[in-house]
C-alpha cells in the first residue's frame, strides 16, 4: 500500500492513525454483479488525499481530499452527498473523513448532531462539544453579534429571528410581521448584548392582531417548551480554532421543532465561523434528512453553501434515500428546488446500499448511469459507489480497530432502552 497517500500521522492522534496494512477481503460476492460495470474498472486510481479504504475493483488504495481534487480539476466543487439505508456505515465514513482530515490540519463543524454520536469523536480529537437540551446548562443567544460591528449585526439578527419565527409558526412571515420584528430588534439593539427575551418583550402584543402570532411563536423559546436554551446570554464562547466543533442535540429527543431551532441558531454562529479563519473546513450535516424537513433551515443551508464557496468549505450532506427530499416540499415547490440545488452542488456523490424502490430516483437525482445504479442494491456494509464528474469507484471504507470502537453506533443502539 502506498503509505505516502495516508494523512501525516500526528502523535496526539495516534489512536486513530489508519492501519499500516489493509486486510480487507476481496469483494467476491459482489464482483459477479459488478462484472458488466465497465466504468469502475477503467481509469486511474484515486490517490489524492487521506486514505479512505480499498478500491473494490482493483484492490488498490482509494484516497479522497475534496480540496485537492477540486484544485486538480477533478471536482467542480468540494461538496459531497452521502446516501444509504440505515446502518450501512454512512456516519462511520463521515467521522473517519473528519478525523483523517483533522490529522492533516483541516477543521470540522457538525452544526447539528441529533443522535449525540459525534461527541466522543470530538472529544478524542480535542474538539469542542456544545450540548443543548431542556435542563442542560448551555444557552446559545441567537442575537449574538459574533464580533461584528453593531450595524453589521442587524441584518443577520433579523434573518435569524425571522427564520426562528417561521419555524415555529410553520409559515412565512407576513410583511407586517416582518416589520414588527425589525422594529423590535432595532429597539433592543440599543443594549450592548440583547437577548431573545428582550426582543420578545419588545414584541408584546397590543390590541392589533398583526403581532400576536409572531409574539407567541417566539415566546415559545422564552417561556414555552423550548425555554432555557436560547433565551439568555450565551454560556459558551465558541472557539474558532478548535479542530472539531459539534452541536450535540441528542438532549432534544425527537422534537423536530427544537432541533430545527437549535440548528438555525447554530447556523448563525457557523456563518460567522465560515467567514473567519483560513483553514480548510468540513461542515457535516449527519442526519441531514431530519434537518431538511424545515424549509427555513434549507434556505439557511443554501445561503451558507453560497458563502462556503468563497471560504474553502466542503459541505457533506448525509441522507438515507433521495425520497427524503419529499419531506422538504412537493416537486416544483420553492423549498424542493432549494434542496435539489444543494444536491446539484455536490460534485462528489457517495451512494451506499439503497432499497430497490429508490433506485430510479437515486439514479436521476444523482446522475448515475444504469450500470452504476445496478450496483447499489448489492453493496455490503461499509462499501459505497463514489461518483465524481470524471471517475467512479466502488470503495470499501477501511476502519482501524480504534476507529471502529469510537464510531460504533450499534453499541449505542444496544445501550438504548
Ligand atoms: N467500513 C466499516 N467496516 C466495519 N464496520 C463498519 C463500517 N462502517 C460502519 N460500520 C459499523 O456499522 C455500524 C453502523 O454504522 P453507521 O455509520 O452508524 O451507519 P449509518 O450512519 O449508515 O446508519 C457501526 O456500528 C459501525 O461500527
Ligand atoms: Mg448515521
Amino acid at each position: 500500500m502506498n503509505r505516502a497517500a495516508a494523512p501525516a500521522p500526528s502523535p496526539s492522534r495516534g489512536r486513530l492513525r489508519p492501519a499500516g496494512s489493509l486486510r480487507i477481503p476481496a469483494h467476491r460476492a459482489s464482483s459477479a454483479t459488478l462484472a458488466g460495470a465497465y466504468p469502475f474498472l477503467a481509469g486511474s486510481p484515486c490517490t489524492t488525499g487521506a486514505l479512505v479504504g480499498v478500491d473494490a475493483m482493483t484492490g488498490g488504495p482509494f484516497c479522497f481530499d475534496p480540496w485537492a481534487l477540486y484544485a486538480a480539476g477533478e471536482l467542480t466543487n468540494p461538496n459531497a452527498v452521502l446516501a444509504g439505508v440505515i446502518g450501512q456505515g454512512k456516519s462511520a465514513l463521515a467521522k473517519s473523513l473528519a478525523v483523517r482530515a483533522i490529522a492533516s490540519g483541516r477543521r470540522v463543524y457538525v452544526p447539528g448532531d441529533p443522535k449525540g454520536e459525534w461527541s466522543p469523536v470530538a472529544e478524542t480529537v480535542d474538539g469542542v462539544v456544545v450540548r443543548l437540551g431542556p435542563g442542560l446548562p448551555t444557552r446559545l443567544n441567537p442575537l449574538d453579534a459574533h464580533g461584528a460591528a453593531r450595524d453589521m449585526a442587524h441584518g443577520p439578527r433579523l434573518r435569524l429571528l425571522a427564520a426562528l419565527a417561521e419555524l415555529t409558526l410553520r409559515r412565512e412571515l407576513r410583511p407586517a410581521e416582518r416589520e414588527g420584528l425589525e422594529a423590535a430588534i432595532t429597539s433592543v439593539e440599543i443594549r450592548p448584548d440583547p437577548t431573545l427575551s428582550d426582543a420578545v418583550e419588545a414584541l408584546a402584543p397590543g390590541t392589533a392582531d398583526d403581532g400576536r402570532d409572531l409574539y407567541f411563536a417566539l415566546r415559545r423559546l422564552v417561556r414555552g417548551d423550548l425555554a432555557g436554551m436560547f433565551d439568555g446570554p450565551s454560556t459558551q464562547v465558541l472557539d474558532h480554532a478548535a479542530p472539531m466543533t459539534v452541536l450535540d442535540l441528542s438532549g432534544l429527543g425527537s422534537d423536530d421543532d427544537a432541533l430545527a431551532v437549535a440548528t438555525a441558531c447554530a447556523s448563525s454562529w457557523l456563518e460567522h465561523a465560515i467567514a473567519t479563519g483560513t483553514a480548510k473546513r468540513w461542515v457535516i450535516y449527519d442526519e441531514a434528512w431530519r434537518l431538511m424537513r424545515s424549509v427555513p433551515l434549507v434556505r439557511r443551508m443554501q445561503a451558507q453553501w453560497k458563502l462556503s464557496r468563497a471560504y474553502g468549505i466542503a459541505n457533506l450532506l448525509v441522507l438515507h434515500r433521495l425520497s427524503d427530499l419529499d419531506a422538504v416540499g412537493r416537486a416544483g415547490s420553492e423549498a424542493r428546488a432549494l434542496a435539489e440545488g444543494l444536491l446539484a452542488d455536490c460534485s462528489t456523490r457517495i451512494v451506499y446500499r439503497q432499497e430497490s424502490d429508490q433506485l430510479d430516483l437515486t439514479r436521476t437525482a444523482l446522475g448515475l448511469s444504469t450500470a452504476e445504479r445496478d450496483v447499489l442494491t448489492a453493496l455490503p456494509r461499509g462499501t459505497g459507489l463514489w461518483k465524481m464528474p470524471r471517475r467512479t469507484h466502488v470503495v470499501h471504507h477501511h476502519l482501524s480497530a480504534a476507529e471502529l470502537a469510537l464510531f460504533d453506533t450499534d453499541a449505542a443502539m444496544r445501550g438504548t432502552p
